[in-house]
């Protein structure tokens, strides 16, 4: 059984779908904490529902992002993965030298292109006809870390911005089970 932890921030249908995706033992892989930077934050709340410890940090309150890290550090039990599901922070030294190469991330356009907080929107006001889910390594940049997965998502004439929205996070919902499956089957945790 490979040991994951879980960061986000926000709503947390990653953070579902991670769960559903693993509720079965014969995956292979327990959720064993979810980190979140946000108390009030609804993954919250969804982990609380499915039984997960949550580490609840405040960024602000320990002052540094070093600081917020190692306090993180210090409450991560033993763990193979660290998922990054939409925690809206860039990773600071500490955190990466802890888990070298053990720490994924989910970014919602097709990396290199349209890196950063808004990449959906951003895909989508360009203009481009393509864009995707990425799944990939945490380096110290911006989304900028070799890729693991990924996955093309057509741009429609005259859809909307929303239904593009849906449409990235519906293959979202695949990919990122699917790439911690696929680490685990190469051995790479
Ligand atoms: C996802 O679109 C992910 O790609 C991005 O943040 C969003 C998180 O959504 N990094 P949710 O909280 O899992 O619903």
């Amino acid at each position: 059984m490979k040991n994951i932890a879980i960061f986000a921030s926000g709503t947390g249908s990653n953070f579902a779908a991670l769960q559903a995706a693993f509720a079965d033992p014969a995956r292979g892989v327990h959720i064993s904490v979810l980190v979140c930077d946000h108390a009030h934050a609804a993954v919250v709340a969804k982990a609380r529902t499915a039984g997960v410890p949550v580490v609840l940090v405040n960024y602000k309150q320990c002052g540094s992002k070093a600081a917020a890290e190692q306090y993180i550090i210090s409450k991560l039990p033993t763990i193979d993965l660290i998922v990054l599901a939409g925690f809206m922070r860039i990773l600071g030294p500490d955190l990466l030298a802890a888990y070298p190469r053990k720490i994924i991330n989910l970014h919602p356009a097709l990396l290199p292109s349209f890196p950063g907080r808004t990449g959906i929107a951003d895909a989508y006001e360009y203009g481009v006809k393509v864009t995707g889910v990425t799944v990939h390594y945490v380096d110290a940049g911006v989304d900028s870390g070799e890729i693991i997965a990924q996955e093309p998502v057509r741009i429609t004439a005259g859809e909307s911005l929303d239904e593009l929205e849906t449409a990235i996070h519906a293959v979202e919902h695949v990919l990122l089970p699917n790439a911690v499956t696929e680490l685990i089957k190469e051995g790479a945790i």
